[in-house]
Protein backbone atom coordinates (compact mmCIF):
# COMPACT_ATOMS: atom_id res chain seq x y z
CA UNK A 1 0.00 0.00 0.00
CA UNK A 2 1.59 3.25 -1.13
CA UNK A 3 2.14 5.93 1.48
CA UNK A 4 -0.65 8.22 0.38
CA UNK A 5 -3.31 5.56 0.75
CA UNK A 6 -1.82 4.71 3.97
CA UNK A 7 -2.62 8.68 5.21
CA UNK A 8 -6.56 8.12 3.80
CA UNK A 9 -7.04 5.19 5.95
CA UNK A 10 -4.96 6.73 9.03
CA UNK A 11 -7.33 9.50 9.06
CA UNK A 12 -8.20 10.16 12.78
CA UNK A 13 -11.54 9.04 11.61
CA UNK A 14 -13.03 9.77 14.65
CA UNK A 15 -12.45 13.17 16.66
CA UNK A 16 -14.18 11.83 19.76
CA UNK A 17 -11.33 9.31 20.73
CA UNK A 18 -7.65 9.80 21.38
CA UNK A 19 -5.45 10.42 18.85
CA UNK A 20 -3.62 7.42 18.80
CA UNK A 21 -7.06 5.24 19.10
CA UNK A 22 -8.64 6.91 16.02
CA UNK A 23 -5.53 5.96 14.17
CA UNK A 24 -5.10 2.63 15.33
CA UNK A 25 -8.34 1.73 14.79
CA UNK A 26 -8.39 2.96 11.21
CA UNK A 27 -5.27 0.70 10.73
CA UNK A 28 -7.08 -2.04 12.64
CA UNK A 29 -10.21 -2.46 10.63
CA UNK A 30 -8.03 -1.97 7.54
CA UNK A 31 -5.82 -4.66 8.04
CA UNK A 32 -8.43 -7.17 8.85
CA UNK A 33 -10.25 -6.34 5.86
CA UNK A 34 -6.82 -7.27 3.68
CA UNK A 35 -6.32 -3.93 2.87
CA UNK A 36 -2.72 -4.19 3.76
CA UNK A 37 -0.40 -7.22 2.29
CA UNK A 38 0.92 -9.31 5.19
CA UNK A 39 4.48 -8.62 5.77
CA UNK A 40 4.00 -4.88 4.81
CA UNK A 41 5.98 -2.59 6.22
CA UNK A 42 4.29 0.28 8.12
CA UNK A 43 5.48 3.82 7.42
CA UNK A 44 8.50 5.04 9.83
CA UNK A 45 6.69 6.79 13.07
CA UNK A 46 8.42 9.79 12.56
CA UNK A 47 6.98 10.34 8.70
CA UNK A 48 3.26 9.35 9.49
CA UNK A 49 3.42 11.72 12.57
CA UNK A 50 4.66 14.57 10.34
CA UNK A 51 1.80 13.62 7.76
CA UNK A 52 -1.00 13.70 10.32
CA UNK A 53 -0.19 16.58 12.00
CA UNK A 54 0.43 14.42 14.89
CA UNK A 55 3.42 13.50 17.49
CA UNK A 56 5.30 10.96 17.09
CA UNK A 57 4.51 9.43 20.72
CA UNK A 58 0.88 9.32 19.30
CA UNK A 59 2.36 7.04 16.45
CA UNK A 60 3.78 4.96 18.71
CA UNK A 61 0.64 4.49 20.64
CA UNK A 62 -1.05 3.63 17.88
CA UNK A 63 1.45 1.25 16.59
CA UNK A 64 1.83 -0.60 20.09
CA UNK A 65 -2.18 -0.92 20.18
CA UNK A 66 -1.80 -2.86 16.64
CA UNK A 67 0.64 -5.23 18.24
CA UNK A 68 -1.62 -5.80 21.67
CA UNK A 69 -4.47 -6.82 19.05
CA UNK A 70 -1.74 -9.53 17.38
CA UNK A 71 -1.95 -7.00 13.94
CA UNK A 72 1.16 -5.86 13.64
CA UNK A 73 4.82 -6.59 15.00
CA UNK A 74 8.14 -4.70 15.69
CA UNK A 75 11.40 -5.33 14.85
CA UNK A 76 13.68 -3.73 17.13
CA UNK A 77 15.79 -1.28 14.86
CA UNK A 78 14.12 -1.82 11.94
CA UNK A 79 10.14 -1.15 11.77
CA UNK A 80 6.84 -2.55 12.76
CA UNK A 81 5.22 -5.01 9.93
CA UNK A 82 1.61 -5.88 9.38
CA UNK A 83 0.62 -9.42 10.68
CA UNK A 84 -1.08 -12.15 8.69
CA UNK A 85 -4.70 -11.87 10.03
CA UNK A 86 -6.46 -14.68 9.25
CA UNK A 87 -9.58 -15.10 10.66
CA UNK A 88 -9.88 -18.37 10.61
CA UNK A 89 -7.07 -19.42 12.87
CA UNK A 90 -6.92 -16.21 14.99
CA UNK A 91 -3.88 -16.35 17.39
CA UNK A 92 -4.68 -18.05 21.08
CA UNK A 93 -3.14 -15.26 22.84
CA UNK A 94 -4.42 -12.31 20.94
CA UNK A 95 -6.92 -9.21 22.53
CA UNK A 96 -10.05 -9.12 20.58
CA UNK A 97 -9.76 -6.11 18.67
CA UNK A 98 -10.33 -2.75 20.60
CA UNK A 99 -12.96 -1.36 18.20
CA UNK A 100 -15.28 -4.60 16.89
CA UNK A 101 -17.54 -4.12 13.61
CA UNK A 102 -20.99 -4.02 15.25
CA UNK A 103 -23.32 -6.01 12.68
CA UNK A 104 -25.00 -7.09 15.82
CA UNK A 105 -27.08 -3.96 17.66
CA UNK A 106 -30.43 -2.92 15.45
CA UNK A 107 -30.46 0.80 14.67
CA UNK A 108 -32.01 3.16 12.05
CA UNK A 109 -29.32 4.47 9.83
CA UNK A 110 -28.49 7.92 10.31
CA UNK A 111 -29.86 10.00 7.24
CA UNK A 112 -30.99 13.71 7.49
CA UNK A 113 -32.53 13.02 10.94
CA UNK A 114 -30.34 15.86 13.05
CA UNK A 115 -31.50 18.05 10.11
CA UNK A 116 -34.88 17.30 10.19
CA UNK A 117 -34.92 17.62 14.01
CA UNK A 118 -33.39 21.21 13.57
CA UNK A 119 -36.04 22.33 11.26
CA UNK A 120 -38.41 20.71 13.47
CA UNK A 121 -37.59 22.76 16.42
CA UNK A 122 -37.18 26.27 14.09
CA UNK A 123 -40.68 25.35 13.03
CA UNK A 124 -41.50 25.17 16.27
CA UNK A 125 -39.82 27.65 18.02
CA UNK A 126 -42.26 30.05 16.57
CA UNK A 127 -45.77 29.11 18.05
CA UNK A 128 -45.65 30.28 21.58
CA UNK A 129 -49.02 28.61 22.11
CA UNK A 130 -47.12 25.22 21.18
CA UNK A 131 -44.38 25.88 23.73
CA UNK A 132 -46.19 26.62 26.64
CA UNK A 133 -48.31 23.22 25.94
CA UNK A 134 -45.77 20.77 25.53
CA UNK A 135 -44.14 22.16 28.98
CA UNK A 136 -47.68 21.52 30.66
CA UNK A 137 -49.10 18.17 32.21
CA UNK A 138 -51.41 16.64 29.32
CA UNK A 139 -53.92 13.55 29.39
CA UNK A 140 -52.60 10.20 29.88
CA UNK A 141 -53.55 9.47 26.33
CA UNK A 142 -51.56 12.39 24.87
CA UNK A 143 -52.84 15.22 23.55
CA UNK A 144 -55.47 14.76 20.87
CA UNK A 145 -54.01 16.40 17.93
CA UNK A 146 -51.02 14.01 18.98
CA UNK A 147 -53.58 11.27 18.63
CA UNK A 148 -54.57 12.33 15.36
CA UNK A 149 -51.38 12.21 13.74
CA UNK A 150 -50.71 8.68 15.25
CA UNK A 151 -54.09 7.41 13.64
CA UNK A 152 -52.94 8.34 10.41
CA UNK A 153 -49.78 7.46 10.56
CA UNK A 154 -51.20 4.10 11.43
CA UNK A 155 -53.51 3.96 8.86
CA UNK A 156 -50.48 2.69 6.30
CA UNK A 157 -51.38 -0.99 8.17
CA UNK A 158 -55.04 -0.74 7.09
CA UNK A 159 -55.99 0.74 10.28
CA UNK A 160 -59.29 2.33 10.89
CA UNK A 161 -57.92 6.03 11.31
CA UNK A 162 -59.79 6.56 14.54
CA UNK A 163 -58.18 9.06 17.04
CA UNK A 164 -59.73 7.66 19.92
CA UNK A 165 -58.80 3.49 19.53
CA UNK A 166 -54.88 5.66 19.34
CA UNK A 167 -52.70 6.90 22.36
CA UNK A 168 -48.82 7.89 22.35
CA UNK A 169 -46.31 5.97 24.52
CA UNK A 170 -42.63 6.11 24.69
CA UNK A 171 -41.98 3.70 21.74
CA UNK A 172 -42.88 0.27 21.13
CA UNK A 173 -41.52 -1.55 24.04
CA UNK A 174 -43.25 1.12 26.39
CA UNK A 175 -46.70 0.48 24.64
CA UNK A 176 -45.91 -3.29 24.75
CA UNK A 177 -45.03 -2.86 28.72
CA UNK A 178 -48.22 -0.80 29.31
CA UNK A 179 -50.32 -3.71 27.01
CA UNK A 180 -48.86 -6.51 29.04
CA UNK A 181 -49.14 -4.95 32.79
CA UNK A 182 -53.03 -3.73 31.96
CA UNK A 183 -53.50 -7.15 30.69
CA UNK A 184 -51.73 -9.77 32.30
CA UNK A 185 -50.97 -10.98 35.83
CA UNK A 186 -47.85 -12.91 37.33
CA UNK A 187 -47.51 -16.10 36.11
CA UNK A 188 -49.54 -15.82 32.92
CA UNK A 189 -48.42 -17.07 29.54
CA UNK A 190 -47.68 -15.52 26.38
CA UNK A 191 -47.65 -17.23 23.38
CA UNK A 192 -45.27 -16.13 20.18
CA UNK A 193 -42.79 -16.89 17.61
CA UNK A 194 -40.17 -19.40 18.66
CA UNK A 195 -37.47 -16.86 17.99
CA UNK A 196 -38.75 -13.38 19.46
CA UNK A 197 -37.62 -10.00 20.27
CA UNK A 198 -35.62 -9.81 23.64
CA UNK A 199 -37.40 -7.08 24.70
CA UNK A 200 -40.55 -9.28 25.33
CA UNK A 201 -38.18 -11.68 26.72
CA UNK A 202 -36.99 -9.25 29.18
CA UNK A 203 -40.56 -7.90 30.05
CA UNK A 204 -41.68 -11.27 30.74
CA UNK A 205 -38.90 -12.08 32.55
CA UNK A 206 -39.42 -8.39 34.93
CA UNK A 207 -43.71 -9.36 35.73
CA UNK A 208 -42.74 -13.04 35.59
CA UNK A 209 -44.97 -14.51 32.78
CA UNK A 210 -44.44 -17.40 30.76
CA UNK A 211 -43.55 -17.05 27.35
CA UNK A 212 -43.81 -19.91 24.99
CA UNK A 213 -42.61 -20.50 21.72
CA UNK A 214 -44.64 -21.40 18.77
CA UNK A 215 -43.26 -23.17 15.74
CA UNK A 216 -42.80 -21.49 12.55
CA UNK A 217 -42.17 -21.92 8.89
CA UNK A 218 -41.40 -19.98 5.92
CA UNK A 219 -44.61 -17.85 6.23
CA UNK A 220 -44.05 -17.10 9.72
CA UNK A 221 -46.27 -18.72 12.64
CA UNK A 222 -47.95 -22.22 12.29
CA UNK A 223 -51.68 -21.79 13.09
CA UNK A 224 -52.29 -25.24 13.88
CA UNK A 225 -49.14 -24.92 16.67
CA UNK A 226 -50.64 -21.72 17.75
CA UNK A 227 -54.18 -23.52 18.39
CA UNK A 228 -52.00 -26.51 20.13
CA UNK A 229 -50.37 -24.24 21.91
CA UNK A 230 -53.17 -22.32 23.34
CA UNK A 231 -55.34 -25.04 24.20
CA UNK A 232 -52.23 -27.08 25.94
CA UNK A 233 -51.52 -23.59 28.28
CA UNK A 234 -55.16 -22.46 28.33
CA UNK A 235 -53.45 -18.77 27.51
CA UNK A 236 -55.65 -15.63 26.53
CA UNK A 237 -51.88 -14.07 24.86
CA UNK A 238 -50.34 -14.09 22.09
CA UNK A 239 -47.17 -11.24 20.67
CA UNK A 240 -46.07 -11.55 16.99
CA UNK A 241 -44.58 -9.41 14.46
CA UNK A 242 -46.47 -10.44 11.05
CA UNK A 243 -44.29 -8.08 9.08
CA UNK A 244 -40.72 -8.40 8.60
CA UNK A 245 -40.43 -10.34 11.73
CA UNK A 246 -36.87 -9.81 14.24
CA UNK A 247 -34.62 -11.65 13.28
CA UNK A 248 -35.90 -13.93 10.86
CA UNK A 249 -37.45 -11.48 8.13
CA UNK A 250 -40.44 -13.29 7.36
CA UNK A 251 -43.57 -11.76 6.26
CA UNK A 252 -46.48 -13.68 6.66
CA UNK A 253 -48.64 -13.38 3.52
CA UNK A 254 -52.45 -12.45 3.83
CA UNK A 255 -53.99 -16.18 3.70
CA UNK A 256 -51.83 -16.64 7.02
CA UNK A 257 -52.78 -13.98 8.87
CA UNK A 258 -56.30 -15.21 7.87
CA UNK A 259 -55.55 -18.59 9.26
CA UNK A 260 -54.20 -16.73 12.76
CA UNK A 261 -56.82 -14.08 13.21
CA UNK A 262 -59.25 -17.43 12.92
CA UNK A 263 -57.40 -19.14 15.69
CA UNK A 264 -56.87 -15.83 17.96
CA UNK A 265 -60.79 -15.82 17.32
CA UNK A 266 -61.32 -19.45 18.34
CA UNK A 267 -59.35 -19.51 21.19
CA UNK A 268 -59.88 -16.35 22.61
CA UNK A 269 -56.21 -14.57 22.34
CA UNK A 270 -55.63 -11.38 22.64
CA UNK A 271 -53.21 -10.20 20.10
CA UNK A 272 -50.45 -7.59 20.57
CA UNK A 273 -49.17 -7.24 17.38
CA UNK A 274 -45.25 -5.49 16.43
CA UNK A 275 -45.09 -3.55 13.40
CA UNK A 276 -42.11 -1.72 14.04
CA UNK A 277 -40.11 -2.82 11.41
CA UNK A 278 -42.94 -3.10 9.14
CA UNK A 279 -42.34 0.83 9.06
CA UNK A 280 -39.77 0.30 6.90
CA UNK A 281 -42.24 -0.90 3.82
CA UNK A 282 -44.09 1.22 1.42
CA UNK A 283 -46.72 -0.86 1.31
CA UNK A 284 -46.96 -2.72 4.19
CA UNK A 285 -49.69 -5.85 4.45
CA UNK A 286 -52.58 -4.87 5.98
CA UNK A 287 -52.08 -5.50 9.68
CA UNK A 288 -53.34 -8.65 11.41
CA UNK A 289 -55.05 -6.17 13.33
CA UNK A 290 -57.22 -5.16 10.91
CA UNK A 291 -59.15 -8.61 11.27
CA UNK A 292 -59.50 -8.72 14.80
CA UNK A 293 -60.03 -5.21 15.87
CA UNK A 294 -61.91 -5.92 19.07
CA UNK A 295 -59.35 -7.98 20.14
CA UNK A 296 -55.72 -6.76 19.62
CA UNK A 297 -53.00 -3.78 20.31
CA UNK A 298 -50.81 -2.76 17.45
CA UNK A 299 -47.66 -1.43 18.34
CA UNK A 300 -45.38 0.78 16.21
CA UNK A 301 -42.80 3.43 16.57
CA UNK A 302 -40.24 5.46 14.30
CA UNK A 303 -37.10 3.74 15.77
CA UNK A 304 -36.26 1.48 12.78
CA UNK A 305 -37.50 4.21 10.36
CA UNK A 306 -36.22 7.11 12.07
CA UNK A 307 -34.17 7.22 15.42
CA UNK A 308 -34.80 5.35 18.11
CA UNK A 309 -33.93 8.53 20.56
CA UNK A 310 -37.21 9.82 19.14
CA UNK A 311 -39.15 7.60 21.90
CA UNK A 312 -42.35 7.92 20.45
CA UNK A 313 -45.07 5.28 19.61
CA UNK A 314 -48.40 5.18 18.71
CA UNK A 315 -50.71 2.45 20.39
CA UNK A 316 -53.84 0.99 18.65
CA UNK A 317 -56.55 -0.84 20.78
CA UNK A 318 -60.00 -1.11 20.92
CA UNK A 319 -61.61 2.11 22.67
CA UNK A 320 -62.78 0.16 25.76
CA UNK A 321 -59.25 -0.28 26.54
CA UNK A 322 -57.97 3.03 26.40
CA UNK A 323 -59.00 4.15 29.73
CA UNK A 324 -56.75 1.56 31.82
CA UNK A 325 -53.83 1.47 29.15
CA UNK A 326 -53.76 5.43 30.31
CA UNK A 327 -53.74 4.22 33.87
CA UNK A 328 -50.92 2.53 33.19
CA UNK A 329 -49.11 5.38 31.99
CA UNK A 330 -50.55 7.41 34.64
CA UNK A 331 -48.44 5.34 37.25
CA UNK A 332 -45.62 4.90 35.05
CA UNK A 333 -45.04 8.88 34.27
CA UNK A 334 -48.33 10.70 34.42
CA UNK A 335 -47.85 11.28 30.21
CA UNK A 336 -45.15 10.89 27.24
CA UNK A 337 -43.30 14.25 27.26
CA UNK A 338 -45.49 15.77 24.71
CA UNK A 339 -42.58 17.28 23.40
CA UNK A 340 -41.67 14.33 21.40
CA UNK A 341 -44.66 13.46 19.98
CA UNK A 342 -45.26 16.93 19.00
CA UNK A 343 -42.05 16.68 16.44
CA UNK A 344 -43.58 13.66 15.62
CA UNK A 345 -47.15 14.95 14.66
CA UNK A 346 -45.26 17.74 12.99
CA UNK A 347 -43.36 15.49 10.60
CA UNK A 348 -46.39 13.20 10.08
CA UNK A 349 -48.24 16.53 8.54
CA UNK A 350 -45.73 18.26 6.99
CA UNK A 351 -44.75 14.93 4.95
CA UNK A 352 -40.82 15.41 6.82
CA UNK A 353 -41.83 11.83 7.69
CA UNK A 354 -42.20 10.09 4.69
CA UNK A 355 -39.55 11.83 3.22
CA UNK A 356 -36.88 10.21 6.05
CA UNK A 357 -38.82 6.84 5.61
CA UNK A 358 -37.82 7.37 1.66
CA UNK A 359 -34.18 8.28 2.85
CA UNK A 360 -33.85 4.98 5.37
CA UNK A 361 -35.37 2.78 2.61
CA UNK A 362 -32.67 3.98 0.07
CA UNK A 363 -30.27 3.39 2.83
CA UNK A 364 -31.25 0.27 4.04
CA UNK A 365 -31.56 -1.08 -0.57
CA UNK A 366 -27.62 0.67 -0.54
CA UNK A 367 -26.49 -1.61 2.27
CA UNK A 368 -28.09 -4.60 1.03
CA UNK A 369 -26.24 -4.06 -2.22
CA UNK A 370 -23.01 -4.26 -0.39
CA UNK A 371 -23.92 -7.13 1.06
CA UNK A 372 -25.49 -8.98 -1.36
CA UNK A 373 -22.18 -8.39 -3.59
CA UNK A 374 -19.55 -8.86 0.19
CA UNK A 375 -21.73 -12.31 0.76
CA UNK A 376 -22.29 -13.84 -2.74
CA UNK A 377 -22.19 -17.63 -2.97
CA UNK A 378 -23.11 -17.79 0.82
CA UNK A 379 -27.19 -18.31 1.96
CA UNK A 380 -28.77 -16.03 3.59
CA UNK A 381 -32.61 -14.70 3.53
CA UNK A 382 -33.10 -10.89 2.99
CA UNK A 383 -35.65 -8.33 2.35
CA UNK A 384 -35.34 -5.56 0.27
CA UNK A 385 -37.31 -3.36 3.36
CA UNK A 386 -35.21 -4.97 5.92
CA UNK A 387 -31.85 -4.02 7.38
CA UNK A 388 -30.61 -7.82 8.75
CA UNK A 389 -30.40 -10.45 6.92
CA UNK A 390 -30.49 -14.09 8.67
CA UNK A 391 -28.13 -16.94 7.92
CA UNK A 392 -28.61 -20.20 8.92
CA UNK A 393 -24.91 -21.67 9.36
CA UNK A 394 -23.54 -24.45 6.89
CA UNK A 395 -22.84 -27.09 8.49
CA UNK A 396 -20.65 -28.18 10.42
CA UNK A 397 -20.43 -24.98 12.25
CA UNK A 398 -22.69 -24.26 15.36
CA UNK A 399 -23.67 -20.63 16.20
CA UNK A 400 -22.09 -19.84 19.22
CA UNK A 401 -18.52 -21.56 17.80
CA UNK A 402 -19.09 -19.32 14.38
CA UNK A 403 -19.87 -15.64 16.45
CA UNK A 404 -16.69 -16.49 19.43
CA UNK A 405 -14.61 -17.16 16.34
CA UNK A 406 -15.74 -13.76 14.47
CA UNK A 407 -15.75 -11.58 17.65
CA UNK A 408 -11.86 -12.68 17.92
CA UNK A 409 -11.60 -11.23 15.04
CA UNK A 410 -13.17 -8.12 15.50
CA UNK A 411 -16.72 -8.67 13.84
CA UNK A 412 -19.97 -8.85 16.55
CA UNK A 413 -23.29 -10.36 15.16
CA UNK A 414 -26.23 -12.31 17.17
CA UNK A 415 -26.71 -15.97 17.06
CA UNK A 416 -30.31 -17.35 17.65
CA UNK A 417 -29.90 -17.86 21.12
CA UNK A 418 -30.32 -14.56 21.69
CA UNK A 419 -33.90 -15.10 20.43
CA UNK A 420 -34.98 -18.54 21.27
CA UNK A 421 -37.97 -18.48 23.66
CA UNK A 422 -37.32 -20.70 26.43
CA UNK A 423 -34.89 -23.54 26.35
CA UNK A 424 -36.51 -24.97 22.65
CA UNK A 425 -33.55 -25.57 20.90
CA UNK A 426 -32.20 -22.01 18.38
CA UNK A 427 -31.25 -22.96 15.03
CA UNK A 428 -27.38 -22.62 14.09
CA UNK A 429 -27.74 -19.61 12.41
CA UNK A 430 -26.71 -15.82 12.79
CA UNK A 431 -28.62 -12.71 12.32
CA UNK A 432 -26.54 -9.73 10.61
CA UNK A 433 -27.26 -5.92 11.26
CA UNK A 434 -26.55 -4.10 8.40
CA UNK A 435 -27.85 -1.25 9.91
CA UNK A 436 -25.60 -0.58 12.66
CA UNK A 437 -21.68 -0.08 11.19
CA UNK A 438 -21.39 3.81 11.17
CA UNK A 439 -20.18 3.76 7.18
CA UNK A 440 -20.00 1.51 4.33
CA UNK A 441 -16.43 0.70 4.56
CA UNK A 442 -16.89 -0.65 8.00
CA UNK A 443 -19.69 -3.01 6.67
CA UNK A 444 -18.10 -4.18 3.98
CA UNK A 445 -14.93 -5.04 5.98
CA UNK A 446 -16.85 -6.93 8.37
CA UNK A 447 -18.60 -8.61 5.94
CA UNK A 448 -15.52 -9.36 4.28
CA UNK A 449 -14.12 -11.70 7.47
CA UNK A 450 -17.15 -13.10 8.01
CA UNK A 451 -17.14 -14.62 4.91
CA UNK A 452 -13.37 -15.61 4.98
CA UNK A 453 -14.03 -17.14 7.69
CA UNK A 454 -17.59 -18.98 6.39
CA UNK A 455 -15.41 -20.61 3.39
CA UNK A 456 -13.73 -22.84 5.50
CA UNK A 457 -15.01 -25.37 8.11
CA UNK A 458 -14.32 -24.53 11.00
CA UNK A 459 -10.58 -25.18 13.26
CA UNK A 460 -10.06 -27.40 16.57
CA UNK A 461 -8.96 -23.41 18.24
CA UNK A 462 -12.05 -22.11 17.64
CA UNK A 463 -13.78 -24.36 20.06
CA UNK A 464 -14.60 -22.53 22.82
C1 LIG B 1 -39.53 -6.21 16.94
C2 LIG B 1 -39.17 -4.98 17.74
N1 LIG B 1 -40.13 -4.37 18.45
C3 LIG B 1 -39.86 -3.28 19.20
C4 LIG B 1 -38.59 -2.77 19.26
C5 LIG B 1 -38.31 -1.58 20.14
O1 LIG B 1 -38.93 -0.45 19.64
P1 LIG B 1 -38.86 0.94 20.41
O2 LIG B 1 -37.48 1.49 20.30
O3 LIG B 1 -39.87 1.78 19.72
O4 LIG B 1 -39.23 0.70 21.84
C6 LIG B 1 -37.55 -3.40 18.55
C7 LIG B 1 -36.18 -2.91 18.65
O5 LIG B 1 -35.23 -3.61 18.37
C8 LIG B 1 -37.86 -4.52 17.76
O6 LIG B 1 -36.93 -5.16 17.05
Amino acid sequence: MSFEQLITIASLSDPNKPKYQAIADDLAQSIVAGQFAVGEKLPPQRDLALRLGVTAGTISRAYANLERQGLASARVGDGTYVRAVDPRTPSPDAAPLSLPIDLAHNVAIPTEDALALKRAFETLSLDHEVLKQVLSYQPEAGLMRHRHAGAQWLQRFGTSGQASRVMVTHGAQHGLACVLRTLARPGDTVLTESLSYPGLQALARSMRLQLIGVEMDADGMVPQALERAAKTYDTKFMYCSPSLHNPTGTTMPIARREAIAAVARRCNLWVIEDCVHAAAQASPLPALSTWLPDRSFLLSSFSKVIAPGLRVGFLEAAPEWLDKLAGSIRADSWMVAPLMPEIASHWIHSGELDHLIGLQRQAIAERLHVAKGALSGLDFQSDNDYPLLWMPLPEPWRAGQFAAALRHVGVLVRTADHFAVGRSAAPHAIRISLNSPATLEQLTSGLTVLKTLLDGPPTASMDP
